[in-house]
């Protein structure tokens, strides 16, 4: 009777499998579309002997990678007032994270004080307040800048609080050219995807060219830029988008610094890079392969760079924020060790790992200690970064390592034939490209094709996945206010008069350096606010054609 049952159950079984979650509408693609072959040989590549260090650096811009040295575990980390965020800094040093990451919150982000209409509501909660080179000062209290290398994530404001953070490293007593740090700075991708800009696109440019100008003269080791693809993935680019996208930009930065008269070896060795590290494990890791190719190609035989250091791709990457599910939140700590994996295995310079709740809030304690570990697991138990590129010669990765560039290489001949990034901004053309993307992927995952396992498969019943939540207490913006006037009571008004009408002069004269009128308002005490308030007199202000 028994073995009749068990043929019955497994006859149903078969005809039927239980708990299919394509429901039928299985096709063998990547997440971001593209066909997966059942096995792939020697006849979908051709494998180069190439080695680690070498140009054109496809399997790592090092010859030793991570047995020279690990990765930097760089958690993005930021909220309340700068003596919170400095708080969750020297605990995250503390438990063992080696580079600092510093998350601003919008009106900082914006170009608004804290004290703005605008920013009420908004003083301390998706990042820290910073209003003026004082809170600066108190966000790295106790931590000596020539130890660290500090990542800054602002864009429009960018060169506002570069120069607060140089003068707190003067105060300090600790000279420039011993900073290490970057800052994201990228505005091309905010017009693309976060929509964090300032200025109108051309003097945004001159803003970059001006720092990274500034960087090579004054700052050598700081990094002056990180194009980004992080924010442009996040707004659901494909893989192959974030990478074409990516580089697209940083191509115009080349461009954009080249014009302005820079040697192009003076300043590409400190363009850095910023990718996301999604969930389609082999995808991923054949775009960091090909993004590093493509960039040491273009930048040597296009560009003419004779420094190998400017043929290097470095960079950073953090885990798919939009890979996080609010339901079931523990299994993000297992999303984001596949993709901690698919970084490091894809050649990763620098890390930040998710935590598991930062789809819901700004991490815990307790979350984004798991998320560190992860990575000390990854470095320390796995072995996988024990050897260099260890997938090179796999068939399917190097096949889609080829594909990624070939993808890559195509979108920017279209951005070429339109007449380069900064047109296909105003032409809305990297804009549609995301959103069809992200409409298709949309679509996939409502009918199945697509899974995301406590969404639309394995679904449990909402109330179970209650985990305890960072909260930001409403009396921070008071207290942030508070002492903003009090900053703003004890500084020579004469000045501040003085240092923000010689920046206007700055702005409005268009071969003048901007940098160093900009940090003499900044040790006059001028605040963020007062600083692009000035700018934006003579800049302007940009608003985007909308793209349906
Ligand atoms: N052999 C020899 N030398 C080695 C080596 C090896 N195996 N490994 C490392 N090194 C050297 C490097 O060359 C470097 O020395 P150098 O500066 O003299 O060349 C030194 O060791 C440090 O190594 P890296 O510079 O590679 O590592 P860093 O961590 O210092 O820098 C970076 C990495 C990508 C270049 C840098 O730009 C960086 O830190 N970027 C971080 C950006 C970031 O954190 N962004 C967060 C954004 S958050 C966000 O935007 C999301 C939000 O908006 C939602």
């Amino acid at each position: 009777m028994a073995t009749e049952a068990f043929h019955h159950h497994s006859a149903t079984l078969r005809s039927a499998p239980i708990g299919d979650p394509y429901q039928g509408h299985r096709e063998f693609r990547t997440l971001s579309g593209l066909p997966v072959k059942e096995v792939y040989g020697p006849e979908d590549v051709n494998i180069s002997p190439e080695r680690p260090g070498i140009y054109p650096f496809t399997r790592g811009i090092h010859p030793t990678m991570y047995r020279g040295r690990v990765w930097t575990m760089r958690q993005f980390a930021g909220f309340g007032t700068a003596r919170e965020t400095n708080e969750r800094f020297h605990y995250l040093l503390e438990q063992g994270q080696t580079g600092l990451s510093v998350a601003f919150d919008m009106p900082t982000l914006m170009g608004y004080d804290s004290d703005d209409g605008h920013s009420l509501g908004e003083v301390g909660r998706e990042g820290v307040a910073i209003d003026h080179v004082g809170d600066m000062q108190r966000l790295f209290e106790g931590i000596p800048l020539d130890k660290v290398s500090t990542s800054m994530t602002i864009n429009g404001p960018g060169p506002i609080i570069w120069a607060m953070y140089l003068v707190a490293a003067e105060r300090q007593g600790v000279a420039w050219d011993q900073l290490r740090g970057t800052l994201q700075a990228d505005i091309l991708k905010e017009y693309i995807a976060q929509k964090e800009w300032i200025f109108p696109p051309k003097p945004s440019m001159r803003v970059i060219v001006d720092m990274m100008a500034y960087a090579t003269a004054h700052v050598p080791q700081w990094n002056s830029i990180s194009i980004s693809g992080y924010h442009i993935r996040e707004a659901g680019s494909t893989a192959a988008q974030e990478l074409a996208f990516t580089l697209a930009d940083g191509f115009a930065y080349v461009e954009a610094g080249i014009a302005a008269g820079l040697d192009v070896d003076a300043f590409a060795p400190r363009l850095s890079f910023f990718f996301n590290a999604h969930i389609d494990f082999f995808e991923e890791i054949a775009k960091f392969r090909a993004a590093r190719r493509i960039w040491a190609r273009h930048l040597k035989e296009i560009y003419g760079a004779k420094n190998p250091k400017s043929w290097t791709m470095r960079f950073h990457t953090q885990t798919a924020g939009c890979s996080l599910t609010a339901q079931q939140p523990e299994n993000n700590i297992v999303r984001t060790a596949y993709e901690a994996m698919a970084a490091v295995l894809g050649g990763t310079q620098s890390l930040h790992t998710n935590s598991m709740d930062e789809v819901l809030s700004l991490p815990t304690e307790k979350a984004v200690k798991i998320a560190l570990r992860t990575q000390q697991i990854l470095a320390y138990e796995t072995g996988v970064p024990n050897t260099v590129d260890p997938l090179a010669g796999s068939y399917y990765v190097e096949a889609l390592t080829d594909q990624m560039e070939q993808l890559a290489e195509e979108y920017f001949q279209r951005i070429h034939d339109q007449g380069g990034v900064l047109e296909c901004i105003e032409n809305g053309f990297l804009q549609r490209e995301i959103a069809d993307a992200a409409y298709r992927y949309q679509k996939e995952l409502e009918n199945h094709e697509q899974i995301m396992v406590g969404v639309n498969a394995f679904v449990e019943p909402q109330e179970g996945n209650v985990i305890p939540l960072l909260r930001i207490d409403p009396a921070v913006e008071r207290e942030q206010v508070q002492s903003l006037q009090a900053w703003k009571q004890q500084r020579d008004a004469a000045a501040v008069r003085s240092t923000l009408s010689s920046l206007e002069r700055a702005c409005a004269t268009e071969s003048a350096p901007l940098m160093p009128a900009i940090i003499d308002a900044v040790r006059a005490g001028c605040t963020e606010g007062e600083i692009v308030e000035v700018m934006k007199s003579v800049f302007g202000t940009w608003r985007e054609r909308p793209v349906f």
